[in-house]
């Protein structure tokens, strides 16, 4: 099986990197940080607002049939006017799985790719391909997306759609070369509760929006060291090799929907803490029998690594990542402002004129109020799956605006945005959590309002 690609220096810090290496990183954002962004090559543009081809059929590849490509496979192939027509999994066994799975269904039984873990490439010859779906362990997905916009397909990428700051901008410089979108398949953009509380932010509910708290606390702990859940327990291994806010994407990308961000605002800068990691250790001395595997491994991440982003209009965004303390699952998905606030897990609620004496109401009245056109469209849909129905809503949005030639709700500035404290918490943590200036991916294009998630209603064409 592939090693693990190694993590460039830029990256990699804390104990893997020397003290002296550290000593050269700056103490804080600096001017030079800023303008260090290259200008764009000739016949490079932006691809804020450009529409997708209109596709009478979108066609389908996905790379990655593991947990995640299994548990998608049927949505991708279950909306109206999509087909998967190529699978690919570096286990051969796992795409021949795919395409018994799709055939049982009545679907038409798509190409297999595998054996390799250079089989993707192949599949990214065939001339049948509009979308190329990656759902691979998070080192593969900047080659494999980078190869897919160079083949010409357009891509939906698992999160993150990068680990490194140099790999983010060379998605965005390749999806502006190659005119494909690439793009974060983040599906809690599209759950009912953050895409109600995107159209109340945009509505006024909450006042002047002020501050954001969101993340993805979720203990993984079990999984991370089950012997079958992670191929290979490739995400237990990243816990070995760098301290980051590996996955921090599915809290905080709704809080930027609710901020504008590349839409009016924009991350401007983001400082990093972490707390000591004790969790896998503690959970592999009580649970891992003498000999596992895990047993030659150093757990470097922090438990808790909180980021603190202050974006261009003085907002403020706490996203959060921890999976390896034991805790009910949580994206927080908090959201204040002058006028009020909302928290979820449990959803509540508290805005004036409202409510008032301290105490939280209930969040299901004004979910129902404030519902996303999206949903009112897709609740009783039969489809509606993984996620609490969010994945399957992700997935028709996707197809119809492929269909429709419509802008895509999250292009690749949004995907690099919030993709970017992966990299930047591994500098600002260098720095004993001072400030590292997040990167315009944008090169001046975020100052425009513009639609996104909150989008107007349209059907999908027949
Ligand atoms: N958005 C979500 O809610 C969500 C949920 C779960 C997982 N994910 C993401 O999905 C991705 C996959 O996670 P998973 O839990 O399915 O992991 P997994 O280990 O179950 O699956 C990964 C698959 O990729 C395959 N693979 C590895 N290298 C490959 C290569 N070079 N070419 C082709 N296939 C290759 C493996 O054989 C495996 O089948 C991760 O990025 C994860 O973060 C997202």
């Amino acid at each position: 099986m592939a090693d693990l690609p190694s993590v460039s220096r830029r990256t990699l810090f804390g104990g893997a990197l020397a003290a002296g290496a550290l000593a050269a990183i700056p103490a804080s954002a600096t001017a030079a940080e800023e303008a260090a962004i290259s200008p764009r090559r000739p016949g490079q543009r932006s691809m804020i607002g450009v529409p997708f081809e209109r596709h009478q059929t979108v066609r389908i590849g996905m790379i990655g049939l593991g947990n995640r490509g299994m548990s998608m496979i049927g949505g991708w192939s279950a909306v109206p006017g999509a087909a998967v027509t190529a699978v690919c999994d570096i286990r051969a066994e796992r795409a021949k799985a795919a395409a018994d799975k799709l055939a049982a269904a009545g679907k038409p039984r798509p190409a297999e790719y595998g054996g390799s873990a250079e089989a993707y490439k192949k599949m990214l010859a065939r001339d049948d391909i509009d979308l190329v779906y990656i759902a691979t362990p998070w080192e593969f997905h900047y080659p494999q997306g980078k190869a897919a916009l160079l083949a010409g397909k357009h891509v939906g990428v698992e999160l993150p759609i990068a680990t490194e700051l140099d790999q983010l901008w060379d998605l965005v410089d390749t999806s502006e070369q190659t005119r494909k979108h690439l793009f974060l398949a983040e599906n809690c953009s599209y759950g009912r509760n953050e895409l109600a509380i995107l159209k109340m932010a945009h509505e006024g509910v909450f006042g002047e929006v002020t501050n954001g708290h969101g993340g993805y606390l979720h203990d993984l702990r079990e999984l991370l060291f089950s012997d079958t859940y992670y191929t290979d327990a490739w995400r237990r291994k990243w816990h070995t090799r760098s301290t980051a806010s590996f996955y921090p994407m599915h809290g905080l990308a709704p809080i930027a929907a609710c901020m504008d961000v590349n839409r009016g605002d924009r991350f401007a800068t983001l400082r990093a803490t972490a707390t000591e990691p004790k969790g896998l250790a503690d959970y592999r001395k009580r649970h891992m029998p003498p000999g596992h595997p895990s047993w030659k491994e150093t757990y470097i991440n922090g438990d808790l690594v909180t980021c603190l982003i202050e974006t261009e209009q003085g907002r403020i965004i706490r996203a959060e990542h921890d999976v390896s303390s034991p805790r009910p699952y949580s994206r927080i998905n908090s959201l204040a402002g002058s006028r009020g606030i909302v928290e979820d897990y449990p959803a509540r609620i508290y805005v004036e004129p409202d409510h008032g004496g301290h105490a939280w109401k209930d969040f299901g009245p004004y979910r129902e109020r404030h519902d996303h056109w999206l949903w009112k469209t897709l609740k009783d849909d039969p489809n509606l799956g993984g996620h609490g129905g969010m994945d399957y809503v992700l997935q028709w949005r996707i197809v119809q605006q492929m269909r429709a030639g419509l802008v895509p709700d999250i292009d690749v500035y949004d995907s690099a945005a919030w993709c970017s404290p992966v990299p930047l918490s591994v500098v600002s943590l260098a720095r004993g959590g001072k400030p590292v200036a997040v990167p315009d991916f944008t090169r001046g294009g975020w100052t425009k309002a513009r639609p996104g998630l909150d989008s107007q209603p349209s059907e999908m064409p027949g």
